[in-house]
């Protein structure tokens, strides 16, 4: 059995890929299944916690002990992750958030008689990793970083979640670009998957390389993804302590 040593604890966690719409019918996507949100879901309600999953056009069944949030866009996603995170403990985001949206969302069907296409147009997406981790930033007092920050408003203060955790897909100096990530987005914790050497979407397996904020990394060996969820879990309830 499993540890209850997130009882109590308000977990928020993203899945999924966003949607971005570019008419009332087509959308750009990715091809992200949400089995490891809902993995980290599971398991975090499985070791006692409170968990919100704001799932992005997901295709599984709700997990149980959570309450399931559905969103289709990454502004959408965004006034989730934010609306919960509030009065979270934990927010761990492993939704694929579209970087980009198409510029103008067109209100009627793009149709072939409308003559020669037109180039899509985008637009830059908010960051809301990089906004969480921003927002404790600026509303812890006193001690800087992340570490020193855990628990210091408590459940529910204007400081933000005590522990961030975030998600990377890297195909090349994956330690490298991802302590770099870690420290731009302010995260604790920033689980680092290979991609790119044949490790396919929507696999039940997983592979990764957790990177601690002020810490020694941690290499979770491919396995199912309750695996590294409980591994992911471990190291969160370590600084939750
Ligand atoms: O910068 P990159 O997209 O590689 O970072 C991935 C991490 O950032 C994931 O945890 C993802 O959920 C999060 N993210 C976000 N908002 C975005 C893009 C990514 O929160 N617009």
């Amino acid at each position: 059995g499993r540890p209850l040593d997130l009882a109590g604890r308000r977990v928020v966690v993203s899945a999924g890929g966003t949607r971005e719409a570019l008419d009332p019918v087509r959308y750009l996507g990715n091809r992200s299944s949400g089995l490891q949100g809902y993995a980290l879901a599971r398991t975090a309600a499985a070791r006692g916690a409170e968990v919100t999953l704001v799932a992005a056009n997901v295709a599984l069944p709700d997990p149980a002990g959570a309450t399931v949030v559905r969103v289709e866009s990454a502004a959408e996603l965004r006034e989730a992750v934010l609306a919960a995170s509030g009065e979270a403990d934990v927010v761990v985001m492993a939704a694929a958030v579209a970087d980009f949206r198409p510029a103008a969302r067109h209100d009627a069907k793009i149709k072939k008689s409308d003559g020669e296409p037109e180039p899509i147009r985008l637009a830059k997406n908010p960051d809301i990793l990089a906004e969480l981790g921003e927002r404790r930033r600026a509303g812890a007092s006193g001690s800087g970083g992340p570490a020193g920050s855990a628990g210091a408003a408590g459940p529910g203060g204007s400081a933000g979640p005590a522990v961030i955790v975030g998600f990377a897909a890297e195909t090349h100096d994956v330690l490298a670009n991802g302590q770099a990530k870690l420290a731009r987005k302010r995260c604790d914790l920033l689980v680092v998957n290979q991609v790119g050497e044949g490790r396919a979407f929507g696999t039940p397996d997983n592979a990764a390389t957790v990177l601690v904020a002020g810490g020694e990394p941690v290499e979770v060996p491919l396995g199912p993804k309750e695996d590294l969820a409980d591994a992911v879990w471990d190291l969160v309830a370590a600084r939750l302590a």
